[in-house]
Order: C-alpha cells, then structure tokens, then sequence
C-alpha cells in the first residue's frame, strides 16, 4: 500500500489544485460517502471537508466517512486546516496555529461504538514541527502549541461563552476535535493547521458578522495552501 499524506481541506480551500493530484475518486465507506470526492497524487490523497462547492454546514459532516476514505487511500498521516475564531486578543485574524491539545465536551462520534476501547488523545508531535516549520518557511506568523476548543456549531459562541472559554482556550472552532479523535481511532497521525479567520464574540468591540469571517477566510485560505504546498514538498 503506498504512503500517502492524508488533507482535508476547511472552510476556503476545496481545491487541491497546488498539491499535484492526478486522480480523483468517488468513493463509499461502511459509514457513508465523505463529504468529497478523494483527489490522488503521488504523495497526497485530498478531500474537502464541506464539500466541493462548501455546502456541507458544520454539524452535517460525516467524519467517519471523511477518516476512513483518507485511509482507504493510502493515508498513514492526515492534516486538516481549519478556519477557528481567536479566544485572547493576542491571536489576531491572519494568525495560524498549530494547537498541541483541544477541549471539546459535546461531541463523541466514534469508530468504537461496539467495543471497549479508549484511545489517548494526542496530536501528532512530529506533523506538528513540521507544518509550523513550512509556515516559517512562507514567513507566515505562526503559533506553535494552543488549546483548540470545539463547538457544536453551526450558531457561533455567545459572549458569555466566550467569556468561559477563553480561561482554558485559545481558539475556538467546529471540526477538529472530532477529526483528531477519529484518525486517532484509526491510528492515523493527525495534525491541525488553523487560520484565525476572526475574533470570537465580544473579545473586540467591533460587531462580529459572518460576511467579515468569510472575506477573512478567503484571504487566510491562500496562505493556508501555500503553507500546505510547502509542507507537502518537504515531507517528502
Ligand atoms: N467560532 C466557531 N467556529 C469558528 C469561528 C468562531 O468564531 N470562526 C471560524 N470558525
């Protein structure tokens, strides 16, 4: 079975058009189609977390499917990125972060529904080094480590929440805990690369809108590829 690098593209980054795929494949799973078509290449295998056309909402995503077809592609590895809202006023918009831990208290979806096992949750050290040092290679500002934070989503967080969240975490999104939690399950090494596509709620005085989230995330979306590309190249 080759090696491949496994990446789900988030919220901006649908296409895998920088990462030389050559195939693309419609693929079905014990748990369901994924969200995507898997794109192929050499060295990685590519599929977008909401969906070619970005029409998945957040709490619809069949991770389980996601995972699995990444697998079934010949994936030993996966990164996501991730488009999260920044939980202290040091993390500005524009950021990425690396996180080395996540929260998520809601969400269990799982591989191990009829059996009695428990995996440790860990990202992945050595994936983690290497996405922070392609972002430094672009010169892209970058946070190594930090607390990730899910939701359920698709609302994002009240202010009182935030107010709560922000004393254990320092980002805040809907997709990667689970993401981690289930490549884990399948023993694939898992890494985030997220973009700060916005203060979450109330942590500025300025009104948080998703129209802003979204012509932030289009921006980000392209350094977030770029880092990718990099990535991908010295991985290999
Ligand atoms: N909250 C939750 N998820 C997000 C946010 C946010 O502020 N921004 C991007 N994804």
């Amino acid at each position: 079975m080759i090696t491949r690098l496994g990446i789900i593209g988030g919220s901006g980054l649908s296409r895998s058009n920088v990462f030389r795929t050559s195939e693309e494949s419609e693929v079905d799973t014990p748990h369901g189609p994924p969200s995507s078509a898997v794109e192929t290449g050499e060295r990685v295998a590519f599929l977008a977390r909401h969906g070619a056309d970005h029409q998945i909402p957040p709490h619809r995503i069949n991770h389980r499917a996601n995972l699995w077809a990444l697998k079934e592609a010949g994936a030993s590895a996966v990164v996501g990125s991730c488009s999260v809202g920044s939980l202290q006023a040091e993390i500005a918009p524009g950021n990425l972060v690396v996180p080395d831990d996540y929260v998520s208290f809601w969400e269990i979806p799982t591989y191990f529904d009829d059996q009695v096992q428990h995996i440790t949750p860990t990202l992945d050290p050595g994936l983690r080094q290497q996405l922070v040092r392609a972002a430094k290679t672009r010169s892209v500002p970058v946070r190594d480590g930090g607390v990730y934070v899910q939701t359920r989503g698709p609302r994002l967080e009240t202010k009182a929440e935030v107010r709560v969240l922000r004393k254990f975490g320092d980002i805040v999104g809907m997709t990667m805990a689970t993401e981690a939690t289930l490549a884990q399950e399948l023993d694939l090494r898992y890494a985030s690369l997220c973009s700060v596509d916005n203060y979450s709620h109330g942590i500025t005085k300025e009104p948080l809108t998703f129209e802003d989230i979204c012509r932030t995330q289009e921006a980000n979306a392209r350094v977030v590829q770029g880092v990718l590309q990099t990535f991908v190249e010295a991985a290999a």
